[in-house]
């Protein structure tokens, strides 16, 4: 997850950018992972099909940074077989803040 979030903030951030990740405590079951970047964003149109199998943005398919639109789905199937789900904020020019949650290990 983290390797496939980061790897997108960097090719599809800007150059010396900054990358974040956060970690929350929620309900004290669960944890909010964060990884946010101030690149190129996402419109709206493109949001809800970043997670669809080989979608690529026009502007990501221009980068050339190489890539075959297989990490978030990948993303987003790891998330679902632990129960939880991952979701998407972003803004054009802005950047995009990609999260998900896990459950704490049971003791
Ligand atoms: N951090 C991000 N900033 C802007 N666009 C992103 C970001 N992460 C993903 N995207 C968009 O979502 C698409 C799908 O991501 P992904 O499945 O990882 O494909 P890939 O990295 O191979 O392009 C990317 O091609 C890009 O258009
Ligand atoms: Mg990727």
């Amino acid at each position: 997850m983290l390797t496939n979030l980061i790897d997108n903030a960097i090719k599809y951030g800007k150059q010396k950018g900054t990358i974040e990740s956060s970690f929350y405590k929620l309900d004290g079951k669960r944890v909010l992972i964060e990884i946010s970047d101030d690149g190129s964003g996402i419109s709206e149109e493109h949001l809800p099909r970043i997670f669809e199998r080989f979608y690529r943005t026009d502007l990501a398919r221009s980068r050339k940074v190489g890539g075959s639109g297989l990490g978030l789905s990948i993303c987003k199937h790891i998330i679902e077989a632990h129960g939880q789900s991952i979701h998407v904020r972003s803004k054009i020019d802005i950047g995009s803040t990609f999260g998900f949650t896990l459950s704490k290990r049971k003791n």
